[in-house]
C-alpha cells in the first residue's frame, strides 16, 4: 500500500500552540537569561517559530543526536552526532524537542547535560506521543498530545522524507 498522509494539525493549529508556548516559557523566564537547546533534526521548523514568538534575550544552541536509524521505530540506542557549543554553566537550560515517544532521548540528553553544571534544565515539546513512553521524563511544556502514531511534517521525517510540508500529518504505511 502506498503510504497516506492523514491531517493532524494545520498551520493555524501550530501557529496556535507555538504562540501559547511562547507565552508562558516567556512569562516563566522573565527578566532572565534562557539558553536553549534544540534537538536537531526534527526541532528547526519548530525551533525557529518559537523563538520568535519569545519575550526574552535566548541564547540557542543545538545538539544532534541519533537513534532511529531510519525506521519508525527507536532502536533505544541513542548516540550523538554532534555536541553542544555554548556554555550552559550556571545557565537556565531549555531543551526544546519536536517529538517526545519512548522518551529515551530526553532521559539521555538530561544526563548527558548534568556535568556541565546548568543552573536548571527544562524540557519543551511541540509534542508528546506518550503510548510508546519507556522511560518516564519530566516534560514542562507541551504543545499537543497525542497517544500513538507515526507523525511527519512540520521538521518531522520518515526516513528523512516529508520534513518541508507546513503542516502536520499521521504517516499510514
Ligand atoms: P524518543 O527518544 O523515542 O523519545 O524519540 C525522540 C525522537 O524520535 C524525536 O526527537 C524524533 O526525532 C523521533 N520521533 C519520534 N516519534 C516520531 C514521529 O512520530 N515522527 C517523526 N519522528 C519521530
Ligand atoms: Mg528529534
Amino acid at each position: 500500500m502506498p503510504e497516506q498522509l492523514i491531517p493532524v494539525l494545520s498551520r493555524a493549529e501550530i501557529a496556535q500552540k507555538v504562540k501559547s508556548l511562547a507565552h508562558q516559557i516567556s512569562k516563566d523566564y522573565a527578566e532572565k537569561e534562557l539558553c536553549i537547546i534544540g534537538v536537531l533534526n526534527g526541532v528547526f521548523v519548530f525551533l525557529a517559530d518559537l523563538v520568535r514568538e519569545l519575550t526574552l534575550n535566548v541564547q540557542i544552541d543545538f545538539i544532534r543526536l541519533a537513534s532511529y536509524d531510519g525506521g519508525t521505530v527507536s532502536s533505544g540506542n541513542v548516540r550523538i552526532t554532534k555536541e553542544i557549543e555554548l556554555d550552559v554553566k550556571n545557565r537556565d537550560v531549555l531543551i526544546v524537542e519536536d517529538i517526545v515517544d519512548s522518551g529515551l532521548t530526553v532521559a539521555f540528553l538530561m544526563e548527558y547535560l548534568k556535568p556541565f553544571y546548568p543552573k536548571s534544565i527544562k524540557v519543551c515539546t511541540l509534542i508528546d506521543k506518550t503510548e510508546r513512553r519507556q522511560v518516564q521524563v519530566p516534560i514542562d511544556y507541551v504543545g499537543h498530545v497525542i497517544d500513538q502514531g507515526f507523525l511527519v511534517g512540520y521538521g518531522l521525517d520518515f526516513d528523512q522524507k516529508y520534513r518541508a510540508l507546513p503542516e502536520i500529518y499521521h504517516l499510514k504505511q
